[in-house]
């Protein structure tokens, strides 16, 4: 950008202007992108996996290819989606001068819209998997590598203030993202070249998983939620040192994964967790009124109980190492961190910046996120209580609660996603305001 443009000229009005609105156009494909593998891909075949894994008494007879792109899609087809969408909105406005990278990043939708399109088609289908589990690993890297260089070059100029601890939480997380893409594509030209089926083996897939939530989806929300809950729920700034630590103990947790140290792990996540929540204040009062215009008012409580989800992800974690045989404790501790935290956080947190990134909106209804809400825990509470139950043997009538929890969070889902499709087609906050203006005027 000519710097002569950049000093308040109406040109550079202009300039701004566009950004902003290239920004927006494609922060919302993004979310609509990640909305849609939300609801098919992602949480109707998770439906349909645990109604047939009920019905079966177990999941050994059930597809890994099917449970794996499960997974897949709700973490990168929906929230890596939502991850690179607010990304591109946010870290490129982040100080730098330049404009919106508008090329690159429609460009890196593309490839990654068809990349996690391809991942999940691969391993449901099985049609010529060995081509296309490859090709979506390698599309999902091209889209990520040009979202990570668009974004290098919007770093602040040198000679700046130190970056704040979300920041580096933010950067941290995105290398690790970048990692963990780099090892996805490993994995499957490794799989394609050698196996027989589409499932990765069951500890390598367990390992990756671990990867892809506590170093990319647990960090980043750490490293937004020390930015925006200060503002949001009026917390005291985040304590750092703290937080680092989490972040530290997170990384061990990971590294004792791969070496196949579980008790280590464990351990590690369950600390990492409790300095999180100490770090980012969670739990104590509120210093600055809370900022509820335009959401559900009992927002700042949803947003503590994402974290009560996480401690019990983390206690659960524990007790899997001593006592699961079946699978069913894991999965609970699993359940309880990608929907109670993860989840949970995406509608509630999503709720309060979405509409505002995708256009200057305002959330469609409150009553909507409420219940959205309340559904998603109410359906988690007993998915992570009956399946330890169930798996484990240990109560038979719990098989029949997981089809229940399977069905209300459904629902939620779909209340999310009705809500936030709504929102984006009301017109935007200033256009709705002029009608009322002008016939007040
Ligand atoms: C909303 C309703 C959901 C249902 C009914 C559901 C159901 C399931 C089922 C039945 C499994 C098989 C393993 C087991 O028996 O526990 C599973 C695994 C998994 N789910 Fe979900 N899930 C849901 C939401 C989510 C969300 C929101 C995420 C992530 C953000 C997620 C991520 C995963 C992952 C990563 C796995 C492991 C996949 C693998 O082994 O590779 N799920 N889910």
């Amino acid at each position: 950008m000519n710097p002569l443009v950049s000093i308040g000229t109406p040109e550079s009005e202009t300039a701004r202007i566009t950004g902003e609105r290239r920004s927006q156009h494609l922060v919302t494909a993004f979310v609509i992108t990640g909305l849609l593998f939300m609801l098919l891909p992602g949480t109707f075949l998770g439906v349909w996996n645990l109604l047939n894994i009920s019905q079966e008494h177990g999941s050994g007879s059930i597809s890994q290819a099917w449970i794996q792109a499960h997974g897949q899609a709700q973490i990168f087809g929906w929230v890596g989606s939502f991850i690179l969408g607010i990304g591109f909105y946010s870290l490129t406005k982040m100080k730098s001068t330049r404009g919106f990278p508008a090329r690159a990043a429609w460009l890196s939708w593309a490839l990654w819209s068809a990349g996690v399109l391809a991942r999940w088609f691969g391993g449901v289908t099985g049609d010529g998997w060995r081509i296309v589990l490859p090709l979506s690993g390698a599309l999902q890297l091209a889209a990520f590598v040009l979202f990570f260089l668009s974004v290098r070059r919007h770093r602040p100029e040198p000679g700046g203030k130190k970056p704040e601890v979300w920041a580096r939480l933010v950067v941290a997380s995105t290398v690790v993202f970048m990692l963990a893409l780099v090892s996805n594509c490993v994995l499957l030209f490794h799989q394609a070249l050698v196996a027989n089926t589409p499932a990765l083996p069951h500890v390598l897939d367990e390992q990756f998983v671990v990867l892809a939530v506590w170093g990319v989806l647990v960090p980043t929300i750490w490293g937004f939620n020390a930015r925006w809950l200060p503002v949001f729920l009026g917390l005291p700034q985040p304590a750092e040192r703290t937080l680092y630590a989490a972040y530290d103990l997170s990384l061990v947790g990971i590294g004792a994964t791969f070496l196949s140290w579980l008790p280590v792990a464990a351990v590690a996540f369950f600390v990492s967790t409790w300095l999180a929540i100490d770090g980012l204040h969670i739990w104590k009062p509120a210093i600055n009124p809370p900022k509820i215009v335009h959401v559900d008012p009992r927002f700042p409580w949803f947003v503590r109980l994402t974290y009560t989800w996480l401690a019990i992800s983390s206690v659960l974690g524990m007790l899997a190492v001593v006592w699961d045989s079946s699978g069913g404790i894991w999965g609970a501790s699993r359940h309880a961190v990608t929907v109670g935290f993860v989840a949970a956080m995406v509608f509630s947190i999503g709720l309060r910046v979405l509409p505002a990134f995708c256009g200057m909106r305002i959330l469609w209804s409150t009553r909507l996120m409420f219940w959205s809400l309340v559904l998603l825990f109410t359906g988690c509470f007993l998915r992570v209580l009956a399946e330890p139950l169930a798996y484990q043997n240990i109560w038979a009538p719990a098989w029949k609660i997981l089809p229940v929890s399977a069905i209300i969070e459904l629902s939620a889902v779909t209340f999310f996603a009705l809500n936030m499709a709504v929102t984006l087609l009301q017109p935007p906050a200033h256009l709705r305001a002029q009608p009322a203006a002008a016939a007040r005027g």
